[in-house]
């Protein structure tokens, strides 16, 4: 594994989501694993970490975290915008080799068989809270953090680096139609008088 890969402090876990980046959701069952990017995920309590991700009916990545009761949520960046967009226009449903043709690159944590996105800022690995009415009614997902991880060039000691790292590390926030944001400046509010 790449060495900067460090692991994070579950309790400082919703760092990795508190500035609302655009991320990747990941998951397998069995012999089926897929990716797709999702502009509505969060973070939702502190201890136990928890977070949550609208995953709609139509994904397929769905369906393997509906089967295996597992999935990663990883924040891309910038140099990765491109895999961004193509993980959220093609479904593996109407392309099987979606992650083939969308040249994803794969790893997995030790102990956990689950497909992460090598280059991304960070990786949470989530276990699925099971609530049938609000995956059914709102398409809404919840679930504990098990581990945690970021790459210590861009997060470390709990905190985000963005304003020293270079650009590509930046994170990205969908607006729509394919139009995204940047993270921006730092502003620190404890400076004001
Ligand atoms: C930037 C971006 C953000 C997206 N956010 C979400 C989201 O939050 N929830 C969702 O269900 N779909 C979202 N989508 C759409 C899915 O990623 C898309 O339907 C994808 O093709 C599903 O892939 P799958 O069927 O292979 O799982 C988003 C797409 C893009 C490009």
């Amino acid at each position: 594994m790449n060495t900067h890969i460090k692991s994070v402090e579950l309790a400082k876990a919703y760092r990795l989501l508190n500035h609302g980046p655009t991320v990747l959701v990941s998951a397998k069952h069995q012999h089926e694993e897929n990716v797709m990017s999702a502009a509505w995920a969060c973070a939702l309590e502190l201890i136990p970490a928890k977070v949550s991700v609208v995953l709609d009916k139509s994904t397929k990545t769905r369906e393997l975290v509906e089967k295996s009761g597992y999935f990663i949520l990883q924040v891309p960046t910038l140099k990765q915008l491109k895999l961004v967009q193509q993980l959220g226009s093609i479904s593996q449903f109407n392309d099987p080799e979606k992650l083939e043709h969308c040249h994803t690159p794969l790893f997995q944590f030790e102990g956990f068989d689950l497909p992460a996105v090598e280059g991304c800022a960070a990786w949470l690995i989530c276990k699925l809270i099971p609530e049938p009415h609000n995956q059914q009614s709102h398409d809404l997902f919840i679930g504990q953090v098990v581990a945690a991880y970021a790459d210590d060039r861009v997060f470390r000691e709990g905190h985000w680096y963005y304003h020293e790292a270079p650009a590509e590390w930046k994170s990205l926030h969908h607006v729509a139609g394919g139009h995204y944001y940047t993270i921006g400046d730092a502003v620190d509010a404890n400076l004001l008088e």
